[in-house]
């Protein structure tokens, strides 16, 4: 029997999906419609996408929200506007940008809000770009929108390393705080090399014996880490977590706010962009995987070690 597919004019595209929550296994490349930007929407053709570990979380069925399958996994992206839907007038054609989409990012196309993208920086690549989204922008709210971090203050960055910290580090520096970051011994000279006044080597070293007084802490890796971060803070310091969820009653305790970074706004999206125009952000791509090794690229996530952001790349 033929395909009625067939005989509609639909244009087709490559996407990563899952029928089913599991091990990297269940994700494959199938063939699917590219999808049609609605009202205020525009339509990305994606060079690249950020691979997040909350990619392989959703996947597991470990993140409480709703999937519906097939799932096409990924929110960060960068590329191209391919069209704009009805109403949208800051887009055009053409235009190099990066952003969010809660529509899937393992693609070769999906669709965004006008607001939830930005213009990619002409001095960096698609796929620094990719990195931004779920990595600067979470960085952003946590030290500055939200946390709002002061110069001299004294930040401590968990996983520092990450894609999250090494942006982290960068705005906590530029703000002007003193920082203080934590990374395995593989990446203790590279959280140097981004601003840091002071890294703890979290393998031989335990940071509470070290830092204390601390006025701002951002939390990425949570467990025992986090456990061990309440002693370290100032009477009146603020907790930003964003792997996990510290219990209110012991940031009340030990008269803590709590913090949780929220999404991004247009607003800091251009800030970020400025910054990297203005060259005061460098951004380290971890590994690079084509479309079809997106199974290689959550099992490397999966491991909760390695230095920048993962990236996958639709043009291979
Ligand atoms: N709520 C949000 O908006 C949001 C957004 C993004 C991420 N997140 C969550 O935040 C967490 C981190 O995200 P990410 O994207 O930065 O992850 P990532 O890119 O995978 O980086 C994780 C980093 O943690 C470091 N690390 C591992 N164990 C550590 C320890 N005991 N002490 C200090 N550092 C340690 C690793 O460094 P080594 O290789 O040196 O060990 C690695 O660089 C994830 O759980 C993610 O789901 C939340």
């Amino acid at each position: 029997m033929s395909d009625p597919m067939d005989k509609i004019d639909v244009k087709l595209m490559r996407a990563v999906r899952y029928h089913a929550f599991g091990e990297a296994e269940v994700l494959q490349v199938e063939t699917i419609p590219i999808p049609q930007p609605k009202e205020g929407e525009v339509l990305i053709r994606i060079l690249a996408a950020g691979v997040l570990p909350v990619d392989w979380k959703i996947r597991r069925g470990l993140f409480p929200m709703p999937v519906q399958f097939p799932y096409i996994p990924g929110t960060a992206f960068a590329g191209v506007v391919e069209a704009v839907g009805a109403g949208v007038s800051t887009w055009h054609i053409g235009d190099a940008v990066f952003g969010r989409s809660t529509k899937g990012t393992y693609a070769a196309y999906t669709t965004a809000p006008e607001d939830a993208i930005a213009r990619k920086p002409a001095s960096i690549t698609y796929e620094e770009a990719a990195t931004l989204s779920g990595g600067a922008t979470t960085a952003w709210r946590a030290i500055v929108s939200e946390g709002q971090v002061k110069p001299n203050e004294r930040v401590l960055i968990h996983g520092a390393a990450g894609g999250v910290g090494m942006f982290a580090v960068q705005f906590a520096k530029w703000i002007g705080a003193e920082v203080i970051g934590t990374a395995g011994p593989k990446n203790v000279s590279y959280v140097a090399s981004l601003g840091a006044d002071k890294v703890i080597d979290y393998s031989s070293e335990r940071f509470e014996e070290i830092v204390q007084d601390v006025d701002f802490v951002l939390d990425t890796v949570s467990g025992d880490t986090l456990a061990r971060t309440w002693s370290v803070l100032k009477q009146g310091g603020r907790l930003a977590s964003i792997a996990g969820q510290p219990p209110l009653e012991k940031a009340k305790q030990h008269g803590i706010t709590l913090i949780r970074p929220g999404i991004a706004t247009k607003e800091d999206l251009k800030a970020i962009a400025e910054l990297i125009e203005e060259g005061k952000l460098t951004i380290h791509i971890d590994q690079c995987f084509a479309m079809a090794d997106a199974r290689q690229a959550h099992e490397k996530s999966e491991t909760g070690h390695g230095r920048g952001r993962i990236v996958l790349r639709m043009t291979d």
